[in-house]
Order: C-alpha cells, then structure tokens, then sequence
C-alpha cells in the first residue's frame, strides 16, 4: 500500500483509540458540528438536543463536536436570529450544558463544545436583528473560483425554488450575476457594519469566559468557530483579487483578537476554511 489513494482506502485505524491533547478517544469517528435548530427557549439546549447527541455517542462516535453555541450575548453575535444556536454565555447554562456532557461520557464518547461569536457577515438584519458585524463592511457574494468542481453556479437558485425564466447561456460570471439580482437566493449577503475595537474587546472578554465555563462543563475540549465567513473566519479573508480584505478593523484589531481569549491550555483548536466566498 504506497500511493496516497491506497492509503485513503486504508481504513484499519478507524476503529482504535487516538490521542488529542490529552483526550483519549476510543475511535477515529468524529461528528462534524451541525447546528440542528433543536435548542430550546433562551438559547437553552432541549430534552430533544440533549437525545439527539446521546444518541450519537451510543451509536459508537468517538467525539462529537456540538454544533456552534454562543459564547456572548452581545447583540452582535445574534444577527442571525433563523438559527436557534445553543447558548454558553454565563452562568445560567452551565447546568443543562453539563448535562449534556454527562449524557455523552455516558456512552463512552468525548465531547467537544465549539463555541462562536456571531455569523459576521453571513448575518442579516431580518428577522429584528441589528445590521450585521464584519471585520470590513463587505458583503459576501459568490465568484466563479469558488464554485468547486464544476459547481452549477444556479444549485442555489434552483434550491430555494426559483421558478422564472434563466439566460440560455453558459457563461459563469453572467449566471452569477443573473442569480446574484433574485432575492433570498443567498448568493450575496447584507453589507456588514465594520465591528469596532471597543466591540471586539467585548467579543473577546466573553470567549475567554465562556471556555472557562465549557471546561466548568465538563467539556473535553474547545474548538472556536471561525469558518464558512462568520465573524472570527471574517478576520482570516482575502479579496478576489488576493489583498488583505479588511484595512481598518484588521489592522487595529486583528492582533488582539484570538490571543487575548484567555482560553484555557491544550485541547483548544480552531475551525477555518480556506475559501473567501460566503
Ligand atoms: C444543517 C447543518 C448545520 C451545520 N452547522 C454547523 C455549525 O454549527 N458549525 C460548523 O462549523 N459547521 C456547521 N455545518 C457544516 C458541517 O460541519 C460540515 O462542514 C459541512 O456539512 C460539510 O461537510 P460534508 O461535506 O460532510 O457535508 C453545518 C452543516 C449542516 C448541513
């Protein structure tokens, strides 16, 4: 077995123990965090929620890394009021989030919480949200390099119904922008308010707090939610044409942000990607 292919076919490891940290995990199954709109009134993880992961770790995953919680009640980590996200901001969610560690542990899997700071740019002000927060006020839209593999640049605008009529074309950058003009296709988003420093030292504060509570928890670890363009990921982005994206808020704030988390040592990792859409 020497090419990569082979190798990638080679599942033998899967089911022996790994080391993370200094977490243990059974087996090399882990679940990836998706936010299943299960969380209960005031952000506060439901009979329902607590089953559907239990039911996880029974079925044999070695770690769960929950969906993304709320690591702050600031407004501006709740401009995307459609998710119902789990909340981990003070003290009042420590007992059910325990709770839900010890339901986990009870089948024998480990359990990540990830905690986030708010959508960024992929937020809205629908809904009774305030207008939302990024690094630059720059709204996400799509560009052709990020349709990966041949992606059909109107998968989204079929998706969320459209019915009208579409260009004969097979132009790329012309469809984009045909699909970019229909509404709530979820192709270009809501130009953000550029976060201020004063806002991010509050963001920050918080994280520090609320990983101290995941380890309060019972949590085995912490991973920080800064992906697919929400607001840590926003910190991290180029423009299309490969510049630094954001130059006030980056610049003034970009070396306080993660740093200053006061995050509690070891088993802390951080989600990101690398493509700038979104
Ligand atoms: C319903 C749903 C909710 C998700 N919620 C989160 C989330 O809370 N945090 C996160 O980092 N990724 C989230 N994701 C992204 C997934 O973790 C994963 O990266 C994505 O589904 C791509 O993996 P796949 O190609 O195996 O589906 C979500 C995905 C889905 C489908």
């Amino acid at each position: 077995m020497n090419s990569v292919a082979e190798k990638s076919r080679d599942y033998s490891l899967i089911f022996e123990p790994i080391t993370i940290g200094n977490v243990e995990i059974k087996n090399r199954i882990a679940m990836a965090p998706m936010n299943m709109n299960y969380t209960g009134p005031n952000h506060q993880v439901s009979d329902q929620q607590m089953a559907y992961y239990a039911a996880r770790a029974k079925g044999g995953t070695g770690l769960i890394i929950t969906e993304a919680v709320l690591a702050s009640d600031h407004p501006t980590a709740h401009t995307y009021k459609k998710y119902n996200n789990a909340s981990l901001c003070n003290e009042l969610y420590v007992p059910r989030m325990s709770e839900l560690v010890e339901h986990v542990h009870a089948f024998g899997a480990k359990i990540f919480v990830q905690l986030g700071l708010g959508p960024g740019r992929q937020g809205t002000s629908e809904a009774g949200a305030i207008q939302p927060v990024s690094a630059s006020p720059i709204p996400y839209a799509t560009y052709p390099e990020n349709l990966v593999n041949g992606m059909d640049p109107l998968a989204l605008v079929r998706a969320c119904g459209y019915q009208g009529a579409i260009p004969q074309t097979e132009d790329v950058e012309e469809l984009i922008s045909f699909a970019n003009k229909i509404p709530g296709t979820h192709m270009n988003g809501e130009t953000p308010r550029e976060i201020t420093v004063e806002e991010i030292q509050i963001l920050v504060h918080d994280l520090g707090v609320s990983a101290k509570l995941a380890k309060r928890c019972g949590f085995d670890g912490v991973e920080i939610h800064a992906p697919h363009g929400y607001l840590l990921h926003t910190f991290f982005l180029r423009d299309p044409t490969g510049g630094p994206m954001n130059t006030g808020a980056h610049l003034k704030t970009g070396s306080v942000f993660w740093w200053n988390a006061s995050i509690p040592a070891g088993n802390t990792r951080v989600r990101t990607s690398m493509w700038a859409c979104a």
